[in-house]
């Protein structure tokens, strides 16, 4: 596949239906080569006190699709920018899953994606789900590796945060059992990393620790009342907290071979806490009005009660006039969410929920070291009202002055998600350090790096280190400070 096409890419005309997909083309066309670049031109300054690496996952087809081609179809890459010294370093690479080493091997797609029939793939994930695991999703920094995640639930990739190099599946020293979903939650502190796994069959839901040392310590079934599509969870210092939503399959579709989902209001939204290391029969439900939830700010314990910010979206249900699997596609891509806290009563069992903020905020971050602590700050990205899933700024919230700030990248400028990257030395949740992230000119077809000053958003980019390669948009991003890099240095 060209790496620079800029030409319409039509879907399979085997299907009587030959639209335009967008994902193939412009601010999404893959990219073909794998580049190592240094000594980048920046505009501005990198901060002497920013050191550390942004990297970012997402899919990027290495073949020509078999049939039509879904977003989230495509092979995972990670792009990522090393920064030290005020230096920047570029580096991409696709992750080395098995299917992709099978797909290389062959010299073509073996899979079609989620939009074809599965039948005839060469195999899925270990719940019979017969889909391409591509690793495209997140990334993970755990014991001096990065996880690539899957958001369908597959198997974590193991990745050295600075080469790039896949360093194989990750089974935690032979004690994984099943899949992991795309965001497991790390708590830094304690060096511990919390994850579920979920299917269509009973159990419907597991949940599972991996300790300091990299074994899983813990698992434990979640009893749930039928399949569900779980993408996120939560922790806090003593409880997860895990998420019963009422988006769920319609089983008459099922029934006749068709994948739809429906959001049944008639279902609450149900959150269950579960102390870190307990047993299924432990959680405790709270029901709150229905919803979808991608994904989560943070949680924290505060006296009798658990905290959980979310990014909520109201109304998942995807529109009934999308009739061509195009638009049904797009459709399934809008995402309208916004800042949202519930709060669980441990004593009295109560469940109270308010929105904080109307805007179309997503992809949140927080200092990944107060992840299950209480944080003061946070950060998302702005969703355009224009565009499918397109990334139009950047938000800071203060929670206990109760301010926003913002910044928009401009017309035709889309980011990516934008972690918080502490300034070396900088105490946790202090908000002093900043936001880095790719920003794609549609207009030129170029990507940079921008970082901003987290305190100061408005100012605009203090650095704006140019790329070497367009970065198409993709999906979830991490920081992992210098600090935390030693380790994988001296491997
Ligand atoms: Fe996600």
């Amino acid at each position: 596949m060209s790496s620079t096409s800029e030409q319409p890419v039509l879907v399979a005309a085997a299907t009587g239906e030959p639209e335009v997909n967008p994902y193939l083309m412009g601010v999404y066309a893959p990219v073909g080569e794998e580049i190592d670049a240094s000594d980048l031109e920046v505009i501005g300054k990198i901060p002497a006190d920013l050191n550390g690496v942004y990297l970012r996952n997402g899919p990027n087809p290495r073949f020509e699709p078999e049939g039509r081609y879904h977003w989230f179809d495509g092979d995972g890459m990670i792009h990522a920018v090393h920064l030290e010294n005020g230096k920047a370093r570029y580096r991409n690479r696709w992750v080395r899953t098995k299917a992709f080493e099978a797909e290389s091997e062959a010299g073509k797609a073996l899979w079609k994606g989620v939009m074809e029939s599965p039948k005839g793939n060469p195999f899925g994930n270990t719940h019979g789900l017969n889909v391409k695991d591509s690793a495209n999703t997140d990334l993970i920094f755990h014991r001096g590796k990065v996880l690539s995640t899957w958001y369908m639930c597959g198997t974590p990739y193991s990745v050295d945060p600075l080469s790039l190099e896949t360093l194989g599946a990750e089974d935690f020293l032979g004690t994984l059992v099943g899949d992991m979903m795309a965001h497991p939650k790390v708590d830094e502190r304690t060096g511990e990393m919390f994850w579920f796994d979920y299917g269509p069959r009973p159990p419907y839901l597991r949940y599972g620790v991996i300790s300091a040392d990299g074994k899983v310590a813990s698992t434990t079934e979640i009893e749930l009342p039928g399949p569900r599509l779980p993408h996120d969870m939560a922790i806090t210092e003593n409880y997860a907290v895990l998420m019963d939503l009422p988006l769920v399959q319609d089983m008459e579709a099922a029934r006749n071979g068709r994948h739809k989902l429906l959001f049944d209001r008639s279902l609450p939204s149900r959150f269950g806490v579960l102390p870190r290391y307990g047993h299924g029969s432990q959680i405790r439900w709270f029901e709150a009005s229905p919803c979808y939830i991608y994904h989560v700010v943070n949680s924290w314990e505060q006296g009798e009660e658990i905290v959980l910010d979310v990014c909520r979206v109201q109304r998942p249900q995807p529109r009934e006039d999308a009739r061509t699997p195009l638009a049904k596609m797009l459709s399934y891509l809008r995402l309208d969410a916004s800042l949202h806290r519930y709060r669980f009563n441990l004593r009295t069992g109560q469940c109270l929920e308010n929105q904080l903020d109307d805007d179309n905020t997503e992809f949140p971050s927080v200092d990944s070291r107060v992840v299950g602590g209480r944080n003061r700050f946070s950060y998302a990205v702005h969703i355009s009202p224009d565009s499918t899933l397109k990334f139009d700024g950047l938000v800071r919230y203060d929670d206990r002055a109760g301010a926003k700030t913002e910044y928009r990248f401009g017309p035709g400028r889309w980011g990516s998600e934008a972690p918080f990257a502490p300034r070396d030395g900088a105490a946790a949740d202090s908000d002093d350090g900043y936001l880095v992230t790719f920003v794609q000119d549609e207009r030129e077809g170029r990507s940079e790096l921008d970082v901003f000053d987290a305190a100061d958003l408005a100012a605009g980019p203090v650095a704006r280190v140019l790329l070497p390669q367009r970065v198409p948009l993709g999906f979830h991003a991490t920081w992992v400070r210098a600090d935390q890099l030693e380790p994988s240095r001296n491997r």
